[in-house]
């Protein structure tokens, strides 16, 4: 290949990936600003933080679930309840061994369970970080408007 031509294509090929891979245009951004406004100095708009409501294990009904498959929302509160490599204080009440006595709901059969559907012993490690799906409650406006509809409270009750 000539000189000439394989500047030309090397040309024509960084012309190419930058309209690729540039990022949004203006008209793409338009309408949408972040919280804190585009004026960098302006006050930082996060709501101040809210402690977790609920009282101790024990002390509350079970809130109602919206959808199939839902991970239960936490009605308790969970100050202090280490989730680490050494200890996991939310399986000392809910996992097998111990749910009865401690008079709390039994972990679902699916956490013991792993990827490829085999049974466990104990939970499965993709499940041990519980408070990435299960969450504590909040008494707090949501931050944006959200249409979200539960389905029939009956439908989606857990076992
Ligand atoms: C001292 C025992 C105890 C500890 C520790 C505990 N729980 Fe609970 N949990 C309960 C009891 C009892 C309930 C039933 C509702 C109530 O009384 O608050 C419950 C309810 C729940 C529910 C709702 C279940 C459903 O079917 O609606 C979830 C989810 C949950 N806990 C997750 C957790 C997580 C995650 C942790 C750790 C951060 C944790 N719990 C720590 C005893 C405990
Ligand atoms: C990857 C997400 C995920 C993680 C991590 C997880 N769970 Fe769940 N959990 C769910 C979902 C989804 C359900 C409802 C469907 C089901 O039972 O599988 C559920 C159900 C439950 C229930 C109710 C079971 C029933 O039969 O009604 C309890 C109690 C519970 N989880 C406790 C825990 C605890 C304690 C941990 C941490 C040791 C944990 N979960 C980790 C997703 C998760």
């Amino acid at each position: 290949m000539k000189k000439p031509t394989t500047i030309t294509l090397a040309v024509l090929l960084a012309a190419i990936s930058a309209a690729l891979f540039s990022p949004l245009t203006g008209a793409e951004t338009a309408g949408v600003q972040s919280l804190r406004t585009e004026d960098v100095a302006a006050p930082d708009q996060a709501p101040e933080d809210k402690p977790y409501v609920g009282k101790t294990p024990g002390e509350q009904e079970k809130i109602a679930r919206t959808y199939e498959q839902q991970p239960p929302l936490i009605p308790h509160k969970i100050d202090g309840y280490r989730i680490d490599f050494k200890k996991n204080r939310c399986l000392e009440c809910h996992d097998r061994p111990f749910y009865k006595e401690e008079k709390s709901p039994k972990i679902g059969d699916s956490h013991y369970r792993d990827r490829e559907g085999k049974k466990l012993k104990h939970i499965w490690m993709g499940r041990y970080d519980c408070t990435q799906c299960h969450v504590p409650q909040v008494d707090a406006k949501p931050l944006v408007e959200n249409t979200f509809r539960s389905v029939p409270v009956k439908a989606a009750k857990g076992k």
